[in-house]
């Protein structure tokens, strides 16, 4: 788009808009959740120039109607697992039948992977990347960790790199069977030669805290490696049992601890406190999509959130846990299920995932902030849980650009 653009008749405009400090808005990234209803909105080039109501809308060069439909912040979705080969149905279909989930799995996973070639590799990437940005998602995280050996981290990372800035080096997911029984050998590789090769694309260094993958100290070791060459933490913590994962986030500055499915109070003071200031502090980022599929209790979102715990939504689409690209899915699961209101679900889903990202031109829609966003065949963003499953999306937009609009649907034999 080269003119200015103006979306008026929005019956509901999330703008989650920082308050004003007279300073510029874009500088802290995201406010508290906050809607103009009857809105209109100006985008020019790539930012959002203008937000008010649709009665004092300024003139554009070029004006879309939304007829009414309610205009969200694209979604941030801060924790995926992209970079992959094969799939696990049989996995999860034996789950629905009372076998539990264990972290091992991922080996099935990592031997696919490092079968596959760099076009296999990317054709699914891409494919899963086109799935999100269909229901709505315009920024997203995008981990390593299915790989394990030098070249084939290096390569995930180097194939993430090509489609998000918000790549993960995830080289301790879990221990590969041909370093069983020498957990510290794998450890010394994934903090040597592999963060070698991988440092270059990655902006974040994350590992699996957990009975069955890696504990504090290792945790520890991967984490100090990566920040030693530049990285940001995130960790995966207490998504199967209680750990010390959180704990360690918020020590080491992470931006944020993953799961938190299993929390004591310790962990969730240290998160509340972590909170404050919001900008550089530790969110909880929960991903709903994994307990779904592995039949596990739900993270206790009310819990944090009272505590006064920053809280991020994320798919942690990956084909063993959480194999579903759907932030709206996730916010039905955390108004339905974790004590959420529709609001709280999806400001984690836009403005937490940008807070998890460190983020500060996305997750909202105020002047400076990036054209991210999305257009709902609903009058508000209540609709997402209360339509679940339903695909409410109309227009997808990324930086000022429509990049998505869903094929006309074809009429129905007989009514044609
Ligand atoms: O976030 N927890 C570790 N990693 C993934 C699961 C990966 C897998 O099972 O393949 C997760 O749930
Ligand atoms: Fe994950």
């Amino acid at each position: 788009m080269t003119g200015s653009l103006l979306i008026t008749q929005i019956g509901e405009l999330v703008t989650n808009a920082p308050e004003d400090d007279g300073a510029g808005q874009a500088a802290g990234g995201p406010g508290k959740f906050a809607v103009i209803t009857d809105a209109a909105l100006v985008i020019e080039g790539e930012r959002v120039t203008w937000t008010g109501p649709s009665s004092r809308a300024p003139a554009a060069d070029e004006v879309v109607d939304a007829a009414g439909r309610a205009v969200l912040p694209g979604f941030v979705d801060s924790h995926a697992h992209l970079v992959f080969a094969g799939e696990r149905s049989a996995e999860f279909a034996a789950r629905m039948a009372g076998r539990p989930y264990a972290a091992g799995g991922i080996r099935s996973t990592v031997a696919a992977t490092r079968a596959a070639t760099d076009a296999e590799l990317r054709a699914g990437l891409h494919r899963l990347a086109g799935e999100m940005l269909g229901q709505g998602t315009t920024t997203f995280e995008c981990k390593s960790g299915y790989g394990l050996t030098v070249r084939d981290e290096a390569r995930s990372v180097a194939l993430a790199v090509e489609i998000t800035p918000e790549v993960t080096y995830l080289g301790a997911h879990v221990i590969p069977a041909e370093f069983d029984g020498d957990a510290g050998g794998y450890v010394d590789l994934v903090c040597g030669a592999m963060l070698d090769a991988c440092a270059p694309h990655a902006r974040w260094v994350d590992v699996f805290c957990e009975r069955g993958a890696f504990g504090a100290d290792e945790a520890r070791a991967v984490l100090d490696a990566g920040r030693a060459r530049g990285l940001i933490p995130r960790i995966h913590a207490g998504q199967l049992g209680p750990g010390p994962g959180v704990r360690l986030a918020v020590e080491l500055g992470a931006a944020s601890a993953d799961h938190c499915t299993f929390l004591s109070d310790d962990d969730v003071d240290a998160l509340a406190a972590a909170s404050v200031p919001a900008a550089a502090g530790t969110v909880a980022t929960l991903l709903p999509g994994a307990e779904f599929s592995t039949r596990q209790p739900y993270p206790d979102a009310r819990r944090l959130l009272d505590a006064g715990v920053t809280v991020a939504l994320a798919t942690d689409c990956n084909p063993g846990s959480s194999y579903t690209s759907s932030m709206p899915f996730c916010i039905a699961l955390a108004v339905r299920d974790m004590g959420m209101t529709t609001s709280e679900a999806v400001w984690a889903a836009t403005a937490g995932g940008a807070r998890a990202l460190r983020r500060t031109d996305v997750g909202y829609l105020a002047p400076g902030a990036r054209a991210d966003l999305i257009m709902l065949n609903a009058p508000s963003h209540a609709h997402l849980a209360y339509r679940p499953g339903v695909p409410l999306i109309h227009a997808v937009y990324q930086s000022g650009r429509n990049i998505f609009t869903p094929a006309s649907p074809v009429a129905p034999a007989g009514l044609a």
